[in-house]
Order: structure tokens, then C-alpha cells, then sequence
């Protein structure tokens, strides 16, 4: 653990660098694989980060060779099917939350990305992966099949037919192929995959706050409603935001050829 990093729970480390927080699972004995507890505090810490308005952006990552390998299968084993229903329910929770959150999420896949773990990473805006790592959905395998969103975010992004592909027969996905489908957005060394993200985030982090978090909304929303219902969002975003300080600043400042002084206001 470095100087700047607060344990929040015994495998969940926070950092913070200006307006990017790091979410670290570390679990490295069961390749980060996530039960109750570090379900239930990852939710308490996204819905404190969703209220503060100083962070623009969030990366999310593992610790060794495993990012998340899944739900904890060993927590699965003797549980009451209320217990079972629970730990769904409260997974439900948690990935909705950060797939809401009014940050950009980076999820920085350092190791496997398996089961919820796989799921947990297509709840962020972009995922970024070790290009010697897998990812899959092989709860099939358990003669199970996701329950954190998988069968429902997974073909949104790849389409049905890649999607059933993937979750039907269980396989692990290398990290080339998943850039090339569309699950992850670029494949980096593994000694590269934090120097990069934290790059990329950077980069978002600079931006006009409020363009930033409403471009991230009026996509997601825009594309679960109709099309003619995603223009009038667009334009009606595009108003608010031309009568922003931020929007008034990017204008002037372009026209004075500076570089712009974001308030995030
Ligand atoms: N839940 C609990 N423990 C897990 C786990 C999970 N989802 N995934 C891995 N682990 C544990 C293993 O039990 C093992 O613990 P041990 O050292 O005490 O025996 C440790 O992590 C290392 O895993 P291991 O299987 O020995 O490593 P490997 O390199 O041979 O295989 C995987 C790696 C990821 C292929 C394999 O661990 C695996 O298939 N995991 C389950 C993935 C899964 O089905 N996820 C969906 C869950 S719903």
C-alpha cells in the first residue's frame, strides 16, 4: 500500500490524485473474488462518491493477477436461497449505483475479469485491460448464469449472437479479442495498464465539469430511449450547457486563442 492509500475495508484501498479517486480490490489469495461484505461497502463508498462533486473521475482496479475472478464460490456453498436472493439483490445495488454514478468510471482490468467481476467492469464508461489477462462470463459452468447484469450489459455492448456466445458456453475471452469486440477499449503491458488509465483519466478530468458528466448521461440515457427521444435530450443538454460559465469560457477562449479556464461551473 502506498503513502496516499486509505484502507476503507480489508480489501478495499481508496487513493485519491486532484479529482480522480482509485478504487483498489485486494484480495490477491482468491484473485480478488467478492462477497457480502466487500459488495456491501463498495456500494456505501459509490454512493458517497456520487455525492461529491470534486471527483470527476474514478478508476477501478485489482491487485495481482486477478482483477475480480467472480462472486466469492465458496460463500455460494451452504447458503439458504434467502441468503442466495440477497446477495443478488444487493449486487443489483452496488453495480447499478456505479454504473450510475455522475463520474466517468475507468475500470483498469489487471487481472481476471471473470463472472461479476466482468460484470462489475461493464457497469463502468470504459474499460482498459492488461493485454495478458482474460475476461468471461463462465457462470454456466456453475450451471448458473450472470446475475450482475451480464446477460442484460453484455449484449448492449457486443450484440446478441457474441453475447449468448460468450455466456452460453462459459469461455474466457483473451484480452485482444475483448478490444476487438468492443468489451474493453484498449489492451496495455501489464507495467502499463495504471500509468495509462490514470493518463486517460487525466485527460477526461480536465474537461468542462458539467459537459463532461451530462455527455456521460445523455449517451446512457439516450441509448435506452428512442431516437427522436435522444435528440430532444441532446439539444435540451446542449442549451444548459451553452449557458454554463464553462461553455461561455471554451467560446471565449477559443475565439482569444487561449487555453480555457474550466470551472466546472
Ligand atoms: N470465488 C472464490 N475463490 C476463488 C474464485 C471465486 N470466484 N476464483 C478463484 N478463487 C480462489 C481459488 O479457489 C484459489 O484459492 P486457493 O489457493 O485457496 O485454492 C485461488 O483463488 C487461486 O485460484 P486458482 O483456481 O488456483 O488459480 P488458477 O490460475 O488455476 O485459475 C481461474 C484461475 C480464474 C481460471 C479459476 O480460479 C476460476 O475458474 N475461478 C472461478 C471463476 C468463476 O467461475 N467465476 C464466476 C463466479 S459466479
Amino acid at each position: 500500500m502506498t503513502g496516499d492509500e486509505k484502507r476503507i475495508h480489508p480489501h478495499l484501498v481508496v487513493s485519491r490524485k486532484e479529482s480522480i479517486v482509485t478504487l483498489r480490490i485486494d484480495r490477491e489469495d482468491a484473485l480478488g473474488a467478492m462477497n457480502a461484505e466487500i459488495m456491501e461497502k463498495m456500494g456505501v463508498f459509490a454512493r458517497d462518491l456520487a455525492a461529491d462533486h470534486t471527483v470527476r473521475v474514478l478508476v477501478i482496479t485489482g491487485t495481482g493477477r486477478g482483477f475480480v475472478a467472480g462472486a466469492d464460490i465458496t460463500g455460494y456453498q451452504n447458503v439458504s436461497q434467502v441468503e442466495f436472493d440477497r446477495f443478488q439483490r444487493l449486487s443489483r445495488r452496488t453495480f447499478d449505483t456505479i454504473a450510475s454514478l455522475p463520474q466517468i468510471s475507468i475500470c483498469a482490468v489487471n487481472g481476471y475479469a471473470l463472472g461479476g467481476g466482468l460484470e462489475l467492469a461493464l457497469c463502468c464508461d470504459f474499460i482498459l485491460i492488461n493485454n495478458k489477462t482474460k475476461v468471461g462470463l463462465p457462470e454456466i459452468k456453475l450451471g448458473l448464469l450472470p446475475g450482475g447484469g451480464g446477460t442484460q450489459r453484455l449484449p448492449r455492448l457486443v450484440g446478441p449472437m457474441r453475447a449468448k456466445e460468450m455466456i452460453l458456453t462459459g469461455r474466457m475471452v483473451p484480452a485482444e479479442e475483448a478490444v476487438s469486440l468492443g468489451i474493453a477499449l484498449a489492451a496495455y503491458e501489464p507495467g502499463e495498464l495504471m500509468p495509462r488509465a490514470i493518463e486517460f483519466a487525466t485527460s477526461l478530468a480536465d474537461q468542462a465539469g458539467v459537459a463532461l458528466a451530462e455527455g456521460k448521461r445523455v449517451i446512457d440515457d439516450g441509448i435506452e430511449t428512442s431516437l427522436a427521444a435522444g435528440l430532444t435530450l441532446e439539444q435540451r443538454v446542449l442549451g444548459t450547457l451553452f449557458a454554463t460559465h464553462d461553455g461561455k469560457e471554451g467560446i471565449a477562449a477559443f475565439v482569444e486563442k487561449r487555453d480555457p479556464d474550466f470551472t466546472g461551473t
